[in-house]
Order: C-alpha cells, then sequence, then structure tokens
C-alpha cells in the first residue's frame, strides 16, 4: 500500500487527470457525463486519493456565496466524488481529506446527492438533511431566474458560521451564486 492525498487548485490540472476524471464519470453515467472542470469548478481546488501512483477517488471543493436573510456566506461547496475503484475505503479517505479542508477553514460545506449515497456521507462524517436541496435557490446572473431543484438530499458539515442551523431554522431560502454543484 502507497496511498498519497494531494490537491491543487482546478487550473492546475493535468489533461491526464481531467480524462481520468472524466472517463470515470462516462464509464458511469453514460458519454454525456464530462465535464469542462477548468469551467465550471474555475475557483474548485481539486482532491486525488492515489494508491501506487494511481489516482483511485477524486473530488472537488469549491467557494459559493450564499445569502439567507440578508445575511452573506461563503460557504464550501462539494462535488465530483467518485471511488473509480468502490468498497476499498476510497471514498471514506476522500470524505476525510474533505473534512480535514473544511475544519481548517471554519466554513460550512454542502454537497447534494442521491438516497443511495446517505449512508457513505454519515459513515464518513457528514450530516443529512433530506430533501435539503429544496432550502436552495441558483440566482441565474442572466435570466435573474431563481431555480431550484426538488429532488436531492442535503450533506452538510457545519463550521462557525451557523449556516445550516441558520438555513433550517429560516422560513426563507438560501440563494447561491453557483448552479446545483
Ligand atoms: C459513493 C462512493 C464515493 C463511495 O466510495 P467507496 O470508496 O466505495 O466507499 P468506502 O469503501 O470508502 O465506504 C465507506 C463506508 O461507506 C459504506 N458505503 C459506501 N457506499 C455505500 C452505499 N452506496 N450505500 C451504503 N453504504 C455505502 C461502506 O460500506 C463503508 O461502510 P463501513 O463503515 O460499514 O465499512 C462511490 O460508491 C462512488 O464513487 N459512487 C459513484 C459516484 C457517486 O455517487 N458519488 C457521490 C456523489 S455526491
Amino acid at each position: 500500500m502507497d496511498i498519497t492525498i494531494t490537491s491543487k487548485k482546478s487550473k492546475d490540472l493535468t489533461p491526464a487527470e481531467i480524462t481520468t476524471m472524466n472517463n470515470s464519470r462516462i464509464k458511469l453515467w453514460g458519454k454525456d457525463a464530462g465535464v469542462n472542470f477548468k469551467q465550471e469548478d474555475a475557483k474548485g481546488e481539486f482532491i486525488f486519493i492515489k494508491n501506487n501512483n494511481k489516482i483511485v477517488a477524486f473530488g472537488m471543493i469549491k467557494p459559493v456565496k450564499v445569502i439567507l436573510e440578508k445575511e452573506n456566506f461563503t460557504i464550501l461547496g462539494i462535488g465530483r466524488g467518485m471511488a473509480i475503484e468502490k468498497g476499498k475505503e476510497y471514498g471514506r479517505l476522500l470524505n476525510a481529506a474533505r473534512i480535514y479542508h473544511i475544519k481548517k477553514t471554519g466554513k460550512t460545506a454542502v454537497a447534494f446527492t442521491g438516497r443511495n449515497n446517505i449512508a457513505f456521507f454519515k459513515k464518513s462524517g457528514f450530516k443529512i438533511k433530506k430533501n435539503g436541496i429544496r432550502k436552495f435557490r441558483y440566482l441565474n446572473p442572466k435570466t435573474k431566474e431563481l431555480v431550484y431543484d426538488n429532488d436531492g438530499e442535503m450533506v452538510y458539515y457545519e463550521g462557525k458560521d451557523l449556516f445550516v442551523t441558520k438555513l433550517l431554522a429560516s422560513k426563507e431560502n438560501a440563494i447561491t451564486d453557483t448552479d446545483f454543484w
């Protein structure tokens, strides 16, 4: 075993790393699942779990600006998570690295996922709010439309900003500057 955990900014991703991530996505979700990470996650930081120098899991964290009841927050949006080889602890290592990073910032981190991943996130240290995606609206800057998605669990790790506590206590929704990540 020779596990390493590294991270780098989106702009520094190599063509080989991008190909590895997109091939894994396409294998799982089909030919339209490729992502232009440098564009869509321009401010993102990517985490790679490697075993013997081969990428076995990857994920991303990016700042997301949110307004809730006129209060401004910058939370951490977590996404793109995948274990290329499943059931070997690589996903949990990825989430441990995420939590390590999240704790250092003191900010709240939020991801959206499907019901089938709830157990995995709980086991690796995150909390869940069922259907929590319904508390978010993405403000499209071009159309000024408030975009929402009814279908998704909120996965979170709350920071010193107490963002989730405030969100769940509020009758209002959180307005984000970033489309569901
Ligand atoms: C979800 C995913 C990242 C999990 O990674 P993994 O490396 O297979 O998970 P691990 O081996 O680290 O598992 C850690 C624990 O979670 C459990 N677990 C993992 N996936 C699970 C699932 N789908 N349902 C229930 N439990 C799960 C494991 O059994 C293990 O539990 P234990 O503590 O009892 O041993 C991986 O299945 C994956 O890449 N899925 C496709 C992409 C995806 O859905 N990503 C999440 C997007 S939000």
